[in-house]
């Protein structure tokens, strides 16, 4: 079986719409480093769209869900719960930063997280209104395509998608788009489309993940708590991309002074098992009533034993340290190949959610072809990088904190060079 014998069963047993970025296939995985069916090693800064902060098949995630698999694989929680659900939402409640007491409840995907925070928003505020801001990514169902802030490719061909959502401007110090700005997007939203008294929630990633690591100011961040305070709306972080230590903290929200009303979460969540939350103000949390959230595979058990020990694991091993110290020298080496890469327009991150943004040198307009460039470049020396950006113009890094040293500095010298050539 070769890689090439394969893409041609792919092209014939399944639809074009599953796009799929490698032309190889994945044979095993073991931390940073991935091996393809042909033998070929990567080191893997994609870690499956910042799923693996804790790294491919860490021992303690596998042992968990080894364990589990000889108890129990499947209840459903809703007929015959379990324990290990039970402590994990107590773990995240102690954890997350919500004011005062917390409740969780877990789903399967990103995209069942967003849904379901946007069931309770209404619920509880008995109103329709939505707003998140452009560049966001939520999910690809529904209401999440509806929130979605980025047309292509996830939205063409799909609507007519749900109402009553609205796109306000997120801030983006490198395309000159100031907190001011990006407020009054908000205002003229309250002015032209809807009032703020009929809005549930404010849905807002900290750090935007597919929009090309965007990372909102704190002052923007407590205006949108002042401006929801004011006017009874919610106000939701969508820390699906962001949580877990990649920012450098647990959540990213831990980084403003001011604490959301729901936040979700997914991805490094269970270490590469499917597994996402909402964590919220309790009473917030209470508004469905019985039998409104769930479903079938919710809070899977082997996902949930995972999750324990992801979070074990990100305190054993001091995950939001290692974010820190790998992010900053990784913007160090970014930003001294500015002069020798003047293709660089921004450098920019949070702990280790690092981003380097690209323009036409000439024209200084996007410039998705030097990313994808780029791309090339580091995958033929076998480092497998993530693009972003409304323009496709951001390498995103998403490296494993838990990626051995020497193992970094070898890809940061493959990134060296895909820059600089
Ligand atoms: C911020 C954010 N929210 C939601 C989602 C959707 O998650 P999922 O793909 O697990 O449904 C993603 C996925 O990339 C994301 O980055």
């Amino acid at each position: 079986m070769s890689n090439e014998s394969l893409n041609h069963r792919r092209l014939q047993a399944t639809p074009r719409g599953v796009g799929v970025m490698c032309g190889f296939y994945a044979e095993r995985a073991e931390n940073a480093t991935l091996w393809d069916i042909e033998g070929n090693e990567y080191i893997d800064f994609a870690a499956g769209i910042a799923v693996l902060n804790t790294g491919h098949r860490h021992p303690q995630v596998i042992a968990a869900v080894e364990s589990q698999l000889q108890a129990f694989t499947h209840t459903a929680y809703q007929i015959v719960p379990y324990e290990s659900y039970v402590s994990l939402a107590e773990r995240i409640n102690a954890v997350a930063p919500i004011a005062g007491n917390a409740k969780t409840a877990f789903f399967s995907t990103g995209a069942e997280a967003i849904e379901n925070a946007v069931k309770i928003a209404r619920a509880y505020t008995k109103r329709p209104g939505l707003i998140t801001f452009g560049g966001g990514f939520h999910g690809r169902t529904f209401m999440t395509m509806a929130l979605t802030g980025k047309v292509a490719p996830y939205k063409i061909g799909f609507g007519p998608f749900p109402g009553s959502v609205y796109h306000a401007t997120y801030p983006n110090a490198a395309h000159g788009v100031t907190v001011d700005m990006a407020l009054k997007s908000l205002t003229h939203i309250f002015k032209a489309d809807i009032a703020p008294d009929q809005v549930a929630a404010i849905i807002i990633e900290p750090v935007q993940g597919e929009g090309g690591f965007n990372v909102a100011p704190p002052e923007f961040m407590q205006a949108l708590r002042t401006l929801c305070d004011t006017h009874g709306i919610l106000l939701i972080a969508d820390e699906v991309q962001t949580g877990f230590a990649r920012t450098g903290k647990l959540f990213a929200m831990e980084h403003h002074s001011v604490k959301p009303d729901l936040m979700t979460m997914a991805k490094s969540l269970a270490g590469g098992f499917p597994l996402s939350g909402v964590v919220g103000r309790a009473e917030v949390m209470d508004a469905p009533a019985p039998g409104g959230l769930g479903g079938t595979y919710a809070g899977n058990p082997l996902a949930i034993a995972a999750a324990h020990a992801v979070l074990d694991v990100i305190e054993e091993e001091a995950l939001c340290n290692r974010a820190n110290h790998l992010g900053q020298h990784l913007i160090e080496v970014l930003n001294s190949l500015r002069d020798s890469c003047p293709a660089i327009a921004d450098v920019r991150g949070l702990g280790s959610m690092v981003a380097v943004e690209f323009v036409d040198p000439q024209t200084r307009e996007p410039s998705p072809e030097f990313t994808k460039l780029v791309q090339e470049r580091a995958l033929a020396e076998g480092v497998l990088l993530l693009s972003c950006g409304v323009y496709g113009n951001v390498i995103r890094f998403l490296y494993p904190l838990t990626i051995p040293e020497k193992q970094f500095q070898q890809a940061l010298e493959v990134i060296r060079r895909a820059l600089s050539e």
